[in-house]
């Protein structure tokens, strides 16, 4: 009798790695998180009128707090700033009494978020959005919300970056936009859907697990998508992956697409997508090879693209960011399997930055 299981391998639940497990979990931790939603109605209260808000923090929690830009910008169309925390103390903020500042962390451990919630605590208020109870930014922060994702193994964020988002749309929500609501409450069983879709995309990356560079192309809402799935591909596959708006290519980038450099061109249905599909003809034209992400219904997209990952046509582009990554995390994954390399510990990297 042989025992082909180990204490680590239960741990996964069967998955090969943590970071698989993880995405599979996406659809649960925004159910989870989106019970919260007395607390963050409370919060709201709490912190009373805002004129500004800024948001401060790093990595993946970055990539979530740019989407609270678009959010809160176009929708609550209240002022927002957003900073990496390793930055904040060059730039002299103007904080007031009655800024925001919202400091995101999955950790609440990162020294530079840190650093930057402890000089904003007495000029304006503070806020953290938080995974890991009890952790400093918790104890610092005047006020906190918590993201229920549940213990991440993986070094690459994933289901906690979602939960992040959730989070934030929860805020847009309670600030003024109860109808992201019910929007909301579509997005798990729409992830589940995509993550439906893993065989294709593992098929697909194959094709990509020897090349040397990546774009990643998105406007709008679309844009931090295409930041976060470019140091998705950086961290666990060391391709160079580069994210861009996709009206800045013929701004640099445009000089670097060659025959088969692919380009993943992210284009939920909405005002952006028919600007962000010239862009998309622009690098084919050049002999990009063109992963298109888009609704299963965008034949105009799939026409143009080698090879298509369809989402649903319900998800438009202000609730993209949080189904559109989910794809985008997967690519990351298969080619990382693919290149024979553990993403669930990528070299040089750690889960928490606790140095500055
Ligand atoms: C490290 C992790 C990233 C994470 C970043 C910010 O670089 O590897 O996955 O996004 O720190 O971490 P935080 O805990 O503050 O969200």
């Amino acid at each position: 009798h042989v025992i082909d299981w180990t204490a680590d391998m239960a741990e996964k639940a069967g998955y090969d790695h943590f970071m698989i497990k993880e995405i599979h979990e996406e659809p649960g931790a925004v159910r989870d998180t989106l019970t919260e939603m007395d607390d963050v109605m409370r919060v709201v209260k709490e912190i009373g009128e805002v004129e500004r808000v800024c948001f401060v923090a790093c990595g993946t929690s970055y990539h979530a707090s740019l989407v609270g830009k678009y959010l809160f910008e176009s929708i609550l169309g209240i002022p927002t700033d957003v900073i990496l925390a390793s930055e904040f103390r060059y730039s002299a903020r103007a904080l007031t009494d009655r800024t925001l500042a919202v400091f995101i962390s999955q950790s609440g451990e990162t020294a530079d978020t840190l650093n930057a919630l402890r000089s904003a605590n007495s000029r304006a208020k503070t806020l953290a959005i938080v995974n890991v109870l009890g952790s400093s930014a918790t104890r610092e922060a005047q006020h906190v919300l918590y993201t229920r994702a549940g213990p991440e193994i993986g070094v690459a964020a994933t289901k906690t970056y979602v939960s992040q988002l959730t989070i934030i749309y929860m805020l847009v929500a309670a600030m003024g936009a109860p109808e992201l609501i019910e929007k909301l409450e579509k997005v798990p069983a729409i992830m589940e859907e995509a993550l439906g879709d893993e065989d294709n995309i593992r098929a697909l990356s194959s094709h990509y697990s020897n090349v040397s560079d990546f774009f990643f192309i998105g406007r709008g809402f679309s844009y931090p998508t295409a930041l976060e799935g470019a140091l998705k591909l950086k961290e666990i596959t060391y391709i160079h992956g580069e994210g861009y708006a996709a009206g800045e290519l013929k701004h640099g980038p445009l000089a670097l697409i060659d025959d088969g450099v692919p380009v993943v061109a992210i284009s939920p249905p909405g005002p952006c997508h028919d600007k962000t599909l010239s862009n998309v003809e622009e690098v084919r034209a050049r002999g990009a090879r063109v992963i298109g992400v888009g609704s299963t219904l965008d034949e105009a997209l799939r026409k143009e693209a080698d090879d298509f990952i369809g989402l649903s046509p319900e998800v438009d582009e202000v609730l993209s960011p949080l189904v559109y990554i989910v794809p985008l995390q997967l690519l990351s994954y298969y080619v990382s399997v693919e290149r024979g390399l553990d993403p669930d510990k990528p070299k040089n990297l750690a889960k928490c930055v606790t140095v500055e």
